[in-house]
């Protein structure tokens, strides 16, 4: 049976291209990162500080080891973050913030990613109130559980005045930063110009097996690359993982995000042509959420999708999340609306 995998980016395999890359690399390409010595690693943080805009970027194991690294830098124990509700770093990272980092969150609300600045003020003032010190506010751009919503370059301009204003350092949960950019049709410069530090992940929408970046000024990135350690980080020879990401940083894949957008916006479209009682969230890059009314086991609607060949996820009691990336084409999205067609026929 045909299966067409919706369920998340992350599930991506290498392009030929990084495949070759892997086969012409040889010792010379390695060496030990924790000592600064792998030149793949150091070529990887270079070109992506360069892309991104910042002074220099550090190479992790992963998104969640990015955020955590991040906190760990820009604050100090029992400090306190702003952190938006519906956040990866709040409801996916295993309250790491909390639990390693050991600050108090506190949280804002949002319309699809994007903050009231007076709701955000309003937060700092109580908290001035009672002598407790918020240091860091984040953003998650695209916005995962908002159905990959882009955050636009003038609301981080306000949200980093705002940041400013109360003695706050930006950090965004970039993930898929370039999902953001290509979805705009902007240069990711003009989104990560207005915050102090980002991370972004190779290995979802870029389509590399592993690894994250880490992006900010030395400073930062130098307290990043201790905390790195800290938290098991420190990967020697990562060049041979690394160097996926040299490819995946050239322009032309990152472009190619653009495939994943216009099939996702076909598959809404497919979906609303059914018209059922479910409510779709227009997608603006490639995450589409759908919700399905009161009542119906979302569990059984995910389950009845994947006998017919369709993964995804619930993301909690209403919606379903299909993710499109690398390896799924327009074919796969054409079968997949079909499919769900016929499920929500017989389930709604
Ligand atoms: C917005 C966002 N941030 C962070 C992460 C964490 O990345 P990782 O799975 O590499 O830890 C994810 C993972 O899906 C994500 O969607």
């Amino acid at each position: 049976m045909k299966v067409v995998d919706l369920r998340s980016d992350t599930f991506t395999k290498p392009s030929p291209e990084m495949w070759e890359m892997l086969k012409s690399l040889d010792n010379s390409h390695i060496g030990d990162d924790v000592f600064g010595e792998d030149p793949s690693v150091n070529k990887l943080e270079e070109k992506a500080a360069k892309i991104v805009g910042k002074e220099t970027a550090v190479y992790v194991t992963s998104g969640t080891q990015a955020n955590l690294v991040a906190m760990l830098s820009h604050t100090n124990r029992g400090e306190e973050i702003l952190i938006e509700e519906q956040c990866h770093i709040y409801q996916n990272e295993l309250s790491s913030a909390t639990k390693i980092a050991e600050l108090k969150v506190n949280l804002y609300s949002s319309n699809r990613g994007a903050p009231s600045i007076d709701e955000l003020q309003n937060i700092i003032d109580k908290n001035r109130a009672k002598e407790q010190k918020i240091t860091l506010l984040t953003s998650e751009n695209t916005h995962n559980y908002h159905g990959g919503a882009i955050i636009k370059p003038e609301v981080l301009r306000e949200m980093k005045q705002f940041a400013d204003k109360n003695g706050l350092k930006f950090h965004l949960d970039g993930a898929r930063v370039f999902n953001a950019a290509i979805g705009l049709g902007v240069n990711v410069t003009e989104i990560t110009k207005h915050v102090d530090s980002l991370m972004f992940c190779l290995s979802k929408g870029l389509s590399c097996p592993v690894g994250s970046l880490v992006a900010g000024s030395k400073s930062f990135i130098s307290e990043a690359r201790k905390y790195r350690k800290m938290v098991g980080g420190g990967m020697r020879q990562a060049g041979i993982i690394a160097s996926f990401g040299l490819v995946a940083l050239e322009p032309k894949w990152i472009q190619r995000l653009e495939e994943d957008h216009k099939n996702a916006k076909l598959l809404a479209e497919g979906i609303a042509s059914f018209n059922s009682s479910v409510k779709i969230l227009n997608p603006d890059t490639n995450i589409l959420i759908i919700s399905v009314p009161e009542g119906i086991r979302i569990g059984k609607v995910v389950r009845t999708l994947g006998n017919e060949g369709v993964m995804a996820f619930n993301i909690d009691k209403h919606r379903i999340r299909f993710v499109t990336h690398y390896g799924i084409n327009e074919d796969d999205i054409q079968y997949a609306i079909k499919k769900i067609g016929v499920v929500l026929k017989k389930l709604l």
